[in-house]
């Protein structure tokens, strides 16, 4: 459903008509094919100058060229990775995968709202399974970091022993692992967050990583929809295990951005730009909480400024996807140098010298209120 970068580059006159005007005229879920497809068939920007100094960043021991990352949702089945790393993403995140194949929910199910560029979703973790994703990322290599996003069936009967199975099955080949308790579109699932669940699944992960051959770092992605006292309990419960990182992050069930406009009222995840002040209050308020833990920033980033709040906010590293369905991809282009431009204009060499320096007046609304 995104990109309209590709169309200087597109080399099949079948798809010489895939501009980002085109895909958004499409239906969101056949466009989104349209663009995989267009991905798989190498029809993408390639970036050309490596990324500056500046925006070197370390997460978790994994060296990043840029701190810029693809979000998860985006690729489900881990198809195109390295035509993502390719065209200069920092990090890759595929998935969500689930062990066993699903279809997800009935279409329609992904809706933009326009006018606010927002997303809504309801995708409901359609996906081909962990086998399928494992057998693709086994023979690829990308020239950035690789996550890969695990989460549970609908119809599992232990949705603990889901997760536990995908550490099981991607922790010699990621880079990272993302759990995901924060897809409002699996019945139940959110109940994860909650402070015994929270423990007993975070337990069960982290004994998974300790039998793996590699030491995989692994975050835990959170919805923006939890409120002050469910943030402390997480934060308390992270705090008492060696989890390495948090996302924030997820889709919002709040629609009090979107109010009266086309497709608000659908059912599922809003992102994109509505979600951007709430995500980046969340993070700033566990940033507070967190303040050694490396954390990813997302949520309606949709500008070089924007992107440049998220890690004020207190974020180590960023990644989007909503902003690229009406952006396009040249979007990743514009944020880099918009923040290599912040990191100069600061008298500073590293982005990671920004990191935090607005989380108060985030965390407290004084920003974003
Ligand atoms: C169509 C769609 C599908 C998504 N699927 C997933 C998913 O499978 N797993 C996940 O962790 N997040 C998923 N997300 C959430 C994104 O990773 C991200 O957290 C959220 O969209 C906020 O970022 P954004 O505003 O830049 O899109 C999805 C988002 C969209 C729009």
């Amino acid at each position: 459903m995104i990109l309209s970068a590709f169309s200087p580059l597109l080399k099949l006159p079948a798809l010489a008509g895939l501009t980002r005007d085109t895909l958004l005229r499409m239906d969101p879920e056949t466009a989104h094919g349209a663009t995989i497809s267009a991905l798989k068939l190498g029809l993408a920007p390639q970036q050309g100058q490596p990324d500056g100094a500046e925006l070197r960043t370390s997460l978790c021991g994994l060296d990043l060229a840029n701190p810029v990352g693809m979000a998860a949702g985006f690729d489900k089945n881990a198809e195109v990775a390295a035509p993502l790393a390719r065209m200069g993403f920092g990090m890759v995140e595929i998935g969500t995968v689930t062990p066993r194949p699903q279809a997800g929910n009935p279409k329609p199910r992904l809706f933009r709202i326009g006018p606010a560029q927002g997303v809504v979703n309801r995708m409901g973790f359609n996906n081909e399974g962990h086998e399928a994703a494992f057998a693709r990322l086994k023979e690829t290599r990308i020239p950035a970091a690789l996550g890969v996003n695990i989460g549970a069936n609908k119809d599992s009967a232990d949705f603990v022993a889901d997760y536990f199975l995908g550490v099981e099955r991607f922790a010699e080949l990621a880079d990272y692992l993302t759990v995901n308790i924060s897809s409002p579109n699996t019945p139940g699932l959110r109940n994860l967050q909650a402070d015994e669940a929270l423990k007993r699944l975070l337990g069960e992960v982290l004994s998974a990583r300790a039998k793996a051959r590699m030491r995989v770092p692994v975050f835990l992605k959170i919805a923006p929809d939890l409120d002050e006292a469910a943030l402390d309990a997480i934060a308390e419960t992270i705090l008492a295990t060696d989890l390495d990182g948090l996302i924030v992050s997820n889709t919002t069930i709040s629609r009090d951005m979107v109010v009266g406009l086309e497709n608000a009222g659908e059912t599922g995840g809003l992102s994109g730009r509505p979600l951007f002040a709430l995500s980046t209050r969340k993070l700033a308020q566990m940033r507070q909480r967190l303040p050694a833990l490396p954390i990813i920033g997302v949520g309606g980033i949709h500008s070089a400024q924007s992107a440049l709040a998220k890690i004020e906010a207190g974020a180590n590293a960023i990644q989007l996807y909503s902003a690229l369905v009406f952006g396009g991809l040249d979007l990743l282009d514009v944020i880099k140098r918009g923040l290599v431009a912040a990191v100069r204009a600061e008298g500073k060499t590293n982005i990671a010298q920004l990191v935090g320096r607005k989380t108060a007046d985030w965390a407290e609304g004084r920003i974003g209120g």
